[in-house]
C-alpha cells in the first residue's frame, strides 16, 4: 500500500488553510481566517492577510505533520486574484524550495472530492453552496459537469449582503439561519430560476425592501424558503437528468439545518441517498485542495511552473478528470 502524502494551501477568499493528508485522512491543519474591520471582504486587503500568514501556517502545517510530503497542492481558481495570486506563490516558493511536484487544483472540484472521501457517496450530483459560489454539478463523459449555476451573486454573498443591509454582523447566514425560526408566516419573494440557472440578487433586494414592511424574521424565513426552493429544483432536476441517485452538498451554506431538512425530503421522495460532510470538510478548507492534489498526484498528474498561474474564473468543466 502506498503513503501518498500531500501538502494542500487553500486561500480563495476569507480562509487560508494548510493541511496535510494521505490517502486514509487529515494528518495536520492549520488555519487563519481573515475579519474585515467593517463591511464585505476587501481582496487586497484579504490578500495582505494571507501574505502576513502564510509562512507560519505552512510552517505550523509541516510540524504537526512531522513528516515527508511528496507534493504541494493549491487552489488555481476560481477565487478572488490577489488572494489566489499570493497562496500560488508560496505554493511554488514551497514546491521548488522541497523539489517536489507542484499541483494545481480546481477549488469546486476539492469539495466534490473532499465530499466523496469523506462520505460514503461515490457518483453523486453535487450542490455547492458558498459564498462566491452556487452551482449543481455531476461526472459525465471524463469531466465534472456544471448542471445548473447562478447567474449573479452565490447564495451565500446574498444572505450576507441581506443580512449586512439589515445590521447584522458577518457571516449572515448562520444569523438568518436563527432569526427565521422565530417567523410567524411566509411573504412571496421572488423566485427566479431560468432554464436550469438561479438568480439571487433580484432576490436579495426584494427582501431588503421587504424589511420595511415586515419583520425580520418573516423576511428571513421567507428568503431562506424561496432561495433553498430554487436550489432543491435545480438539483432534483438534474439527478432526473443525469439518473443519478445520490446527491452530495459542499459548501459553507451546508451548514444551514433548513436547507438539508429540504434537500432530505427531495432525496427522500426519489428514495436516493443525501450525504452530508462533516462541518471542517464544508466550507473551504486545506484539506480538500491536499487530497485533490493527492488523487492528481497519484494519477501522475502536475502542474509546471509555467502553467501554474491562477485563474480566478477557473470553472470545473475545464478540467479534464485524470484521476478517476
Ligand atoms: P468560496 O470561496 O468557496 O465562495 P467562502 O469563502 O464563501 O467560499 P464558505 O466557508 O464555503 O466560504 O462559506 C461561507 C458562507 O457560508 C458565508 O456566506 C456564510 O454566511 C454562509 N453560511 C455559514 N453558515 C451558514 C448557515 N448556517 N446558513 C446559511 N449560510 C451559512
Ligand atoms: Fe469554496
Amino acid at each position: 500500500m502506498s503513503d501518498i502524502t500531500v501538502l494542500g494551501l487553500e486561500g480563495t477568499a476569507w480562509n487560508l488553510s494548510a493541511a496535510i493528508v494521505d490517502e486514509k485522512d487529515v494528518i495536520a491543519e492549520t488555519t487563519a481566517t481573515y475579519m474585515p474591520a467593517s463591511g464585505g471582504i476587501h481582496p487586497r486587503e484579504a490578500a495582505q492577510h494571507h501574505a502576513n500568514h502564510i509562512a507560519r501556517v505552512i510552517r505550523e502545517t509541516l510540524k504537526k505533520g512531522g513528516r515527508d510530503i511528496d507534493a504541494v497542492a493549491f487552489s488555481q481558481g476560481p477565487g478572488l486574484g490577489p488572494c489566489l495570486r499570493t497562496v500560488a506563490t508560496a505554493a511554488r516558493a514551497l514546491a521548488l524550495s522541497l523539489a517536489i511536484p507542484l499541483i494545481g487544483v480546481n477549488h469546486c472540484i476539492a469539495h466534490i472530492e473532499v465530499g466523496r472521501w469523506k462520505t460514503s457517496a461515490s457518483d453523486p450530483v453535487t450542490l455547492y453552496v458558498s459564498g462566491a459560489n452556487s452551482q449543481v454539478l455531476a461526472y459525465r463523459a471524463g469531466r465534472y459537469r456544471v448542471f445548473g449555476e447562478t447567474l449573479d451573486i452565490g447564495i451565500g454573498n446574498a444572505l450576507d449582503k441581506f443580512a449586512r443591509s439589515v445590521g447584522l454582523p458577518h457571516p449572515g447566514g448562520p444569523k438568518v439561519e436563527e432569526l427565521a425560526k422565530q417567523a410567524a408566516r411566509y411573504i412571496p419573494i421572488p423566485y427566479v430560476v431560468k432554464g436550469m440557472d438561479f438568480s439571487f440578487s433580484g432576490l436579495t433586494t426584494a427582501a431588503q425592501e421587504s424589511v420595511k414592511k415586515n419583520s425580520l424574521p418573516d423576511v428571513c424565513h421567507s428568503f431562506q424558503e424561496t432561495a433553498f426552493a430554487m436550489l432543491v429544483e435545480v438539483t432534483e432536476r438534474a439527478v432526473a437528468h443525469t439518473g443519478k441517485n445520490e446527491v452530495l452538498l459542499a459548501g459553507g451554506v451546508g451548514a444551514n439545518a433548513r436547507l438539508r431538512e429540504m434537500l432530505g425530503f427531495m432525496c427522500q421522495d426519489r428514495g436516493i441517498e443525501f450525504y452530508v460532510p462533516e462541518k471542517r470538510f464544508m466550507g473551504d478548507n486545506g484539506a480538500m485542495i491536499a487530497y485533490l492534489g493527492l488523487l492528481m498526484y497519484r494519477a501522475g498528474y502536475s502542474t509546471a511552473i509555467s502553467d501554474s498561474g491562477v485563474n480566478p474564473n477557473y470553472r470545473p468543466d475545464d478540467v479534464e478528470v485524470v484521476w478517476l
